[in-house]
């Protein structure tokens, strides 16, 4: 069985990756995470005991541990997911995304350039590289229209940049140095075990609180859903079967404005709690002050996808969403915890 590096193993959609590959035995996998603020050892919790994983508490820019840990297992591709990853936190702590995101990233494929003769001529020929990232890199759209593989780049946010940035090294890292490289730009991520910053957990907790769910701005923007398992499903499907140098789309077919977004989780809130005393909860919903900067509307043409790959979403948002907002109630430990520990809910991103 492959070896492969999940970098970001610990995050929201990076362990969704590792429980992927272990429980069909896809890899022996091997995570590596700097544990920052958004990881959370419980969401690889049930692979503790799985002798085919391995959690590495290290951090993407720190080039001489990758060299290391290259040498010791040998991979056989990377997965990489490491990277800062809220909006709001990149617009008031850019040089953190700077540094995750990009030069992370450049030490993570200068580390496989330099280690790559290590590997035998079988795994060179079939190793792979796949940088994940974001829809964000296209920057907003009208109402009208997607976005494909094409699409120029344009950037909003610190984040989004940063993603853009690290996009365009692995690009030229397989141009110029012929690196085995993979892309895959994905629209908004939902599911369980998404740290409470993000907007779906944001509400589903504050909901429980009985605080106000603050909505940025009119609410209006546009957003594509993609449930975590299924990318994490789409990313193994471009990882093995990809053509090497290319950009895949990976989208939800899920558009939504955020405040129906946010009305459909209030209302699976009263219905999966029908004596809860904040009932009906949209009234708790707050508008607030708008995100600078932020996108009227992302949407994403996954053709490319669909057509090479026979990939398409399995998870309809209604029973995504439902077994989120389930999660969250039965998990409620694991928020207060993650909340006490690291964030208290409270809102950032606001230039003054
Ligand atoms: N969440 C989404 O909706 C979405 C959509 C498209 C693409 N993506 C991309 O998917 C990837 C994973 O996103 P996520 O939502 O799971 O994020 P997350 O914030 O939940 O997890 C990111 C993980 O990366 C780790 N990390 C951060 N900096 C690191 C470093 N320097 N070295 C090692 N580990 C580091 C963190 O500790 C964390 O565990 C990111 O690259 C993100 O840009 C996310």
């Amino acid at each position: 069985m492959q070896t492969l590096f999940v970098t970001g193993a610990a995050g929201f959609i990076g362990s969704a990756v590792c429980r992927y590959l272990r429980r069909n035995g896809l890899a022996h996998v091997v995570g590596i995470d700097a544990m920052t603020y958004a990881a959370s050892r419980e969401s690889v919790g049930n692979l503790a005991n799985d002798p085919s994983f391995t959690l590495i508490e290290a951090n993407i820019t720190d080039a001489a541990m990758l060299a290391q840990l290259f040498m010791q297992y040998l991979p056989d591709g990377i997965l990489h997911l490491a990277a800062e990853t809220h909006v709001d936190r990149s617009i008031d702590t850019p040089s953190e995304f700077l540094t995750s995101n990009v030069v992370g990233t450049f030490s993570l494929l200068e580390t496989v350039r330099s280690c790559f003769p290590l590997l035998s001529p079988e795994q060179q020929k079939n190793f792979r590289f796949l940088h994940v990232s974001t829809d964000e890199i296209y920057g907003s759209l009208g109402d009208e229209g997607t976005f494909d593989e094409g699409a120029p780049c344009n950037p909003s946010s610190p984040y989004a940049a940063t993603k853009a940035c690290a996009d365009h090294l692995v690009s030229a890292w397989h141009k110029t140095y012929g690196l085995p490289t993979l892309i895959t730009n994905c629209s908004n991520n939902y599911g369980p075990l998404q740290f409470p910053e993000k907007l779906i957990p944001l509400a589903i907790t504050k909901a429980l609180n009985g605080e106000s769910i603050p909505l940025y701005g009119d609410g209006q923007q546009v957003r594509d859903w993609l449930y975590v398992e299924d990318h994490a499903q789409a990313l193994y499907q471009v990882f093995t079967r990809g053509h090497i140098g290319e950009h895949y789309n990976i989208g939800g077919n899920c558009e939504k404005t955020n405040i129906d977004l946010i009305y459909q989780v209030c209302t699976i809130l009263d219905e999966l709690m029908p004596n809860a005393v904040y009932r009906p909860h949209k009234r708790l919903i707050t508008h607030v002050e708008d995100r600078p900067g932020h996108d009227k509307r992302y949407a994403l043409n996954y053709g490319k996808l669909a057509s090479e790959l026979d990939w398409r979403p399995e998870t309809s948002l209604e029973s995504g969403l439902y077994e989120t907002v389930r999660w969250y109630l039965n998990n409620q430990m694991w928020c207060n915890a993650i909340q006490g520990r690291k964030y208290a809910g409270q809102r950032m991103g606001i230039i003054k």
